[in-house]
């Protein structure tokens, strides 16, 4: 068996290799060509390689200071979650603490609106101040969302309503649109647009502020 193969896969190989005649010539004739042809390709790799190596460096360090903000909602009071003939008349004021743990970078919050969701429809806005958030401060935005929205709860949404009514505990999400800019000395970034989810808070109806563990709040891009 190893016998017969042999020679097939010299005979299959055969053609692909190049004749000897070539390779000399490569070698000695135009070694300079060759040479300088390889030294060309491998600048040109080299160079490849530190273009990218930069560019992502440059997008480590913009993104980093980003997903280093540290966030949570601090204090949620609901006072009013009323659902009645698809009307939803609520009262609900949190405190979202925002933290730059940045040595050097501070954030220019150019845009922000608050949006409250039940059930995934959404029943509260509020554009919010902007404002410069200095390098290792902590900045607490204070949203309130107040009033009466038409909101449709059907099937599931409004068996999980009428248990949450029960309860006392209404599943409700946070979300903020930003547009920020980063600062570093006098450099200024252009505007990214993250969205901050606080997803899933469970809301005591008229209970005492909900406190911190389970309110951590996600950064999105
Ligand atoms: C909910 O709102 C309706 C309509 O305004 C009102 O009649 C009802 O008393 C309210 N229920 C509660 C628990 O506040
Ligand atoms: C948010 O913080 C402010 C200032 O610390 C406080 O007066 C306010 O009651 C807080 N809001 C809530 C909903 O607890
Ligand atoms: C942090 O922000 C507060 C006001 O929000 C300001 O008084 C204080 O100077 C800031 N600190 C730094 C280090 O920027």
């Amino acid at each position: 068996m190893g016998e017969k193969q042999a020679p097939l896969k010299e005979a299959s190989n055969g053609p692909a290799i190049p004749p000897p005649q070539h390779r000399r010539r490569c070698g000695r004739g135009s070694s300079c060509d060759c040479c300088c042809l390889l030294k060309f390709l491998l600048k040109v790799i080299f160079t490849v390689a530190v273009l990218i190596g930069l560019f992502i460096l440059i997008v480590w360090l913009i993104f980093r200071p980003i997903n280093r903000v540290k966030l949570h909602v601090t204090d949620v009071v609901l006072t009013q979650f009323n659902h009645t003939d698809n009307i939803l008349r609520f009262n609900l004021a949190a405190n979202i603490s925002i933290r730059n743990p940045n040595k050097k970078i501070g954030i220019y919050y150019d845009r922000i609106e608050a949006r409250a969701f039940y059930a995934d429809q959404r029943f509260g806005y509020q554009a919010l101040t902007p404002f410069y958030q200095g390098h290792k401060n902590t900045s607490v935005l204070n949203v309130v969302f107040k009033g009466q929205q038409p909101l449709t709860l059907q099937g599931e949404e409004l068996t999980q309503f009428n248990q949450e009514k029960t309860s006392g505990l209404y599943s409700i999400a946070l979300e903020l649109s930003l547009r920020i800019r980063f600062k570093l000395g006098k450099v200024r970034t252009v505007r990214f647009r993250p969205k901050i989810e606080c997803d899933d808070l469970k809301i005591p109806l008229n209970g005492s502020p909900v406190a911190g563990s389970n309110n951590k709040c996600k950064l999105k891009f």
